[in-house]
């Protein structure tokens, strides 16, 4: 099932940051897993920059502690009031509250097989309340690797050859001007996904086809994000716990 939001738009800021990981850091947000307790003028409107929209309570946690002191320097930059931890969400233990909103980017895909997968999905929900929302963007399941080139968006795509029970592996490169940062990383199956969070207990598992925004479009022009929309690199998926 396929529903288009208005929210999926995170490719607002193709500048210096490379769409793959930056965004949520131009956003101020860059944990891997963030929750907010009040709901920013409902989810609808995207749940990237839930602080600013207003939602009273946002924590992001990240297994790096670097990513949590970037996030942190971020914060004490520009005071949105964003709380920051140290963690794994493999691990993640109950946060003493129940949250409305919670968003996985780039998150999932560090899981070593099914079983740690559904168990993050797990941890996930069992810290948010009944009904909220929960957002997962990664690579799209179906990104074909052999389209055309996404260099232009400021990173690389490769199969490596190796296959993990989740999916396939990965190498992506952030095209950064001076440093070009590579890691390896899966690509889930969509079935992993469904399957794992529905196991976990979410249900209306609904994937979100990402859009380019109409800024991106005055910006950059149609033409830039034509191969991105052709091939579309990244994928949401919205559930409800
Ligand atoms: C590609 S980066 C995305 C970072 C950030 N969410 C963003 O979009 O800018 C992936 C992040 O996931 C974090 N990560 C990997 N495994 C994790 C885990 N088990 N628990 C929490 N964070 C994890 C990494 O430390 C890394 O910062």
């Amino acid at each position: 099932m396929t529903r288009s939001y208005p929210y999926a738009r995170p490719y607002r800021r193709p500048g210096p940051c490379p769409d793959l990981c930056g965004f949520c850091q131009c956003e101020g947000l860059p944990g891997s897993a963030e929750t907010a307790s009040q709901k920013p003028r409902r989810s609808r409107e995207g749940p990237w920059p839930i602080k600013r929209r207003g939602a009273a309570d946002v924590f992001g946690v990240d297994i790096s502690g670097e990513m949590a002191a970037v996030a942190q320097a971020l914060e004490e930059r520009n005071p949105l009031g964003v709380r920051y931890g140290v963690g794994d969400v493999g691990e993640l233990r109950p946060l003493g509250q129940h949250f409305d909103v919670a968003v996985a980017v780039q998150l999932l895909n560090y899981a070593q097989d099914v079983a740690a997968f559904e168990q993050m999905c797990r941890n996930v929900h069992r810290n948010l309340a009944p009904g909220a929302e929960f957002f997962v963007l990664n690579q799209a399941p179906d990104y074909r690797f052999d389209g055309p080139s996404p260099d232009k968006y400021g990173f690389r795509s490769e199969l490596t050859g190796e296959e993990t029970e989740t999916g396939p592996r990965v190498r992506i490169t952030a095209l950064l001007d001076q440093h070009p940062i590579e890691f390896v990383t899966t690509c889930p199956r969509r079935e992993v996904y469904e399957k794992c969070l529905r196991a976990a207990g979410f249900s209306e598992v609904a994937w979100v086809p990402v859009e380019v925004s109409d800024a991106g479009v005055r910006t950059f022009g149609a033409d830039f994000r034509a191969d991105f929309l052709a091939t579309p690199p990244l994928e949401m998926l919205g559930c409800r716990a």
